[in-house]
């Protein structure tokens, strides 16, 4: 995702502080202090501005998510989509945060939202190559990856987030019943994915190269990109993995 680089970009982030780890590494060891509620764990890898995993944390909210975004200035504008679409407040005019209850907090503070108004959702700015740094083997119910870099020229093979190297590390960060989840409109890719998958310990569970025209489409979340893409005439390919390892 190309970006402007925001002004601001590290005092907005500061002021829902509440919502970010900002210490990914000890993440897992201090869930239980992060979240609300134990619940299993869902991640979301280069969530953009965040419009999946605010619409899959409501409709599915029986799991705590955490949604990694590789850029900071990204990873802002998710938080505070996610910060308004749970009714926490917006954007102040002149700069700041304007909470439900219309306090303004300037930029340098932090708003404290108490962990109950928070929900089930935070987010993270790190990298998917990372992840054996950030979660222990075993410990997570599902992977979502939507819209990802294609890297399509040849030598770029080993960056997608569907190369095999990828596929082996989700596998081991999935619980032995969890699942690897992947939205692209681009083909190439996406058949790539499939082959990738094939040799991996991940067993492919559903596809489809038309997902707005599948019966999955009732509960699919569109994100920012594909939106964008289907709008331009593009289809939406979709596929599920689960561990078989
Ligand atoms: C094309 S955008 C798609 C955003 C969003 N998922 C959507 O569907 O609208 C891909 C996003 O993934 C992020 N990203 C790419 N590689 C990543 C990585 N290795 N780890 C974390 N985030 C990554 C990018 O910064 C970008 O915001």
């Amino acid at each position: 995702m190309r970006m402007k680089k925001k002004k601001n970009g590290k005092e907005r982030l500061n002021l829902l502080s509440n919502l970010i780890v900002s210490d990914i590494e000890n993440f897992y060891k201090n869930k239980d202090e992060i979240y609300n509620e134990n619940k299993p764990l869902r991640i979301e890898i280069g969530c953009g501005k965040g419009d999946f995993v605010c619409g899959k944390s409501t409709q599915e909210p029986e799991f705590n998510y955490l949604a990694i975004e590789k850029i900071a200035d990204v990873c802002t504008l998710a938080v505070e989509n996610y910060a308004v679409s749970r009714g926490l407040g917006a954007l102040a005019p002149n700069g700041g945060w304007k909470t439900a209850d219309g306090k303004i907090y300037p930029l340098g503070e932090s708003v404290r939202f108490g962990k109950e108004q928070i929900g089930n959702v935070r987010f993270a700015i790190g990298d998917a190559k990372e992840m054996l740094c950030y979660f222990p083997e075993n410990s997570v119910d599902a992977i979502y990856v939507n819209f990802c870099d294609p890297w399509s020229k040849k030598g770029h093979t080993k960056r997608r987030l569907t190369y095999i190297e990828f596929l082996k590390l989700y596998s081991k960060l999935l619980k032995p019943d969890g699942k690897f989840y992947f939205k692209t409109d681009n083909r190439p890719l996406f058949d790539f994915s499939l082959e990738e998958i094939e040799k991996s310990p991940l067993e492919l569970e559903y596809h489809t190269f038309d997902l707005h025209n599948s019966e999955m489409d009732k509960t699919n979340i569109r994100t920012e990109y594909e939106r964008n893409f289907s709008e331009k005439g593009f289809s939406i390919n979709m596929l599920i993995a689960k561990n078989n390892k």
